[in-house]
């Protein structure tokens, strides 16, 4: 057990007369995994950094060759053994060498939300083997493995009997970043994506722009980055950019999901796209100011289907994230021209139909790209029409509603991801992680056949008050507590197992070089070895 606090008093939010003491370090697996079993009097087994391997079993489905495995256990070997042991009394051990089985073919291809990420880990002082249905199963058990190696004072490297069954709860557990309020840097979110494989997240939602900065290149509409990115030479994401972290997530069983949101949050397009956002008025001259997409326009729906194109091709995931959110009525209020539009449709007064009729188009404009769909909750909300199988992101906090509109996202038979009690960026003093572990998916009202409709949630961070800075800190461990929220059983609630394994979670990333912040008193082992 790295170490961790004795006792904690709880500050902040939840004032409750709680005793958190230290994990017991037998199960130090975060996110906890579904069946974990550790014989009665089970040995342990030494492992020697020089000698030790991964292999794949004769009766596997992939072997040598298969490129998201082969760096898999390349990148596991120098997180297993950081330091190499000085007397190696392990080199002859029987745990030289952890088999893999992967029953099913494919390594070229992306992670999809139907992937299945089961895998099993039988260790035990004779052989030590993973089986896993595919190769992110694989990942995922990789991972748990890593977490199950552990060091005695001598510095030799042991694992524990363990056998473990492991599987998600969730299909989709997402991460959000925003780069638009701040621009992070690639390395940045290639750390990020490195973390959430620690912690088994398997969706990057990827808030590329917004109104702040337009920093996505794109090779149709080069002017929307050069005059809308903080930057246009540093500020940017170039195609390679974009392909690097698509395919870092890839060789980590990670879905990355772009979001050009629309129509609203589009300020950054403005300058870059003439024509493209709705003039607003003061009285009858326009105010020199511009508000969400002009829905009136044709060329707009030209402008959209092209850039569409380009980005239903640069992200190879089934689905696109659209936005939908906060729009503003009160320039298309403004607009007489959009006034004469409404009267024509017979819209009257209410422009949630004139959104409605905008992200109608937008939406038929990405089905013909073969693209399924996330849109915020709004879009539900405005009872735009869409199809069958478009997933609803409920993300709207205020005291509890959530749940309500859980239940009616799901009786009307959509698809939905919880955000709203996961928002990140949102801090307070004391154990905030607490809040967002309590967090129970499934508590709204519905039937089984409604709760089956939750497919997962995302953490968002987003970025009014976060760059480069301060994004990992913020991040980590505290998005662990959703990651184990969306992969263990909804049984997994104890908080203090939980303390201890998050704050031995949080040790091992300082031994990773992650810069988590701690969650309370105590210490490292390994402290992080910044500057
Ligand atoms: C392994 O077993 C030893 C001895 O029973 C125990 O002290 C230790 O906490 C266990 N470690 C892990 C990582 O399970
Ligand atoms: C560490 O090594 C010393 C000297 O070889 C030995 O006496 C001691 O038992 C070892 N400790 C552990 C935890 O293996
Ligand atoms: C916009 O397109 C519609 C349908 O294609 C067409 O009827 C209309 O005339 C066009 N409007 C303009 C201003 O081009
Ligand atoms: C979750 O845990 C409960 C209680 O241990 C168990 O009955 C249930 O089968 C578990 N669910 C899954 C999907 O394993």
């Amino acid at each position: 057990m790295t170490g961790a606090a004795a006792v904690l008093p709880m500050a902040g939010l939840l004032f409750l007369p709680l005793l958190l003491l230290v994990g017991s370090g037998s199960s130090g697996v975060w996110p906890r995994p579904q069946l974990f079993r550790v014989p009665q009097g089970g040995g342990q087994c030494s492992l020697s950094p020089s000698r030790f391997r991964f292999g794949y079993a004769g009766s596997s489905a992939v072997g040598p060759g298969c490129v998201v495995l082969d760096q898999a256990f390349q990148r596991y070997r120098r997180l297993l053994f950081p330091e190499l042991t000085e007397n190696d009394l392990a080199w002859d051990s029987l745990c030289n060498e952890l088999l893999v089985t992967v029953n099913m073919p494919g390594c070229d291809g992306f992670p999809d939300m139907h992937s299945k990420e089961n895998y099993k880990l039988d260790i035990s002082e004779e052989q030590m083997l993973l089986t896993a249905d595919t190769v992110w199963g694989a990942l995922r058990g990789l991972e748990t493995f890593s977490q199950l190696v552990w060091r005695d004072d001598n510095g030799t490297y042991y694992v524990n009997e363990t056998d473990i069954i492991d599987f998600p709860r969730f299909a989709h557990r997402g991460l959000l970043l925003d780069t638009s309020r701040h621009y992070l840097p690639v390395g940045a979110i290639l750390e990020t994506l490195d973390v959430m494989a620690y912690s088994k997240f398997n969706v990057f939602h990827w808030h590329i722009v917004d109104d702040p900065s337009f920093p996505y290149q794109s090779i149709a509409f080069p002017e929307l980055s050069r005059k809308g990115a903080y930057n246009p030479a540093t500020h940017v994401y170039t195609t390679s950019d974009v392909k690097m972290v698509i395919e870092h997530a890839r060789l980590r069983g990670i879905r990355v999901i772009s979001e050009l949101d629309t129509p609203g949050h589009t300020l950054s397009w403005g300058p870059g796209a003439p024509g493209l956002l709705t003039p607003c008025y003061t009285g009858p001259n326009p105010s020199g100011s511009y508000g969400p997409v002009n829905p009136i326009l044709n060329t707009t729906y030209q402008f959209m289907a092209k850039l569409f194109a380009e980005v239903s091709a640069m992200f190879p995931d089934f689905y696109l994230h659209l936005g939908g959110d906060e729009v503003d009525f009160t320039c298309w209020r403004s607009n007489p021209d959009i006034q004469a539009f409404m009267q024509k449709m017979g819209f009257g007064q209410d422009y949630a139909q004139l959104e409605s009729f905008y992200i109608q188009r937008l939406l038929d404009i990405v089905s013909a790209y073969g693209k399924g769909y996330v849109v915020w909750q709004e879009v539900f909300d405005n009872r735009v029409k869409m199809k069958p199988d478009t997933i609803i992101h409920v993300w709207k906090e205020n005291s509890g509603a959530y749940q309500k509109e859980m239940a009616r996202v799901t009786k009307a038979g959509y698809r939905t991801l919880l955000s709203a009690p996961w928002y990140l960026n949102h801090i307070s003093y004391g154990q905030d992680w607490l809040q967002a572990y309590q967090v129970e998916p499934l508590e709204f009202e519905g039937s089984p056949e409604q709760k089956n409709l939750v497919i997962g949630g995302e953490a968002c961070m987003w970025g009014e008050y976060v760059d480069v800075t301060n994004l990992t800190p913020r991040l980590w461990p505290r998005a662990g507590a959703v990651a184990e929220r969306l992969w263990s059983n909804a049984t997994v609630r104890d908080l203090q197992d939980a303390y201890g394994r998050l704050a031995d979670f949080r040790c091992k990333l300082l031994g990773r070089g992650i810069q988590a912040e701690p969650l309370f008193t105590g210490y490292c082992e390994h402290e992080y070895r910044g500057i």
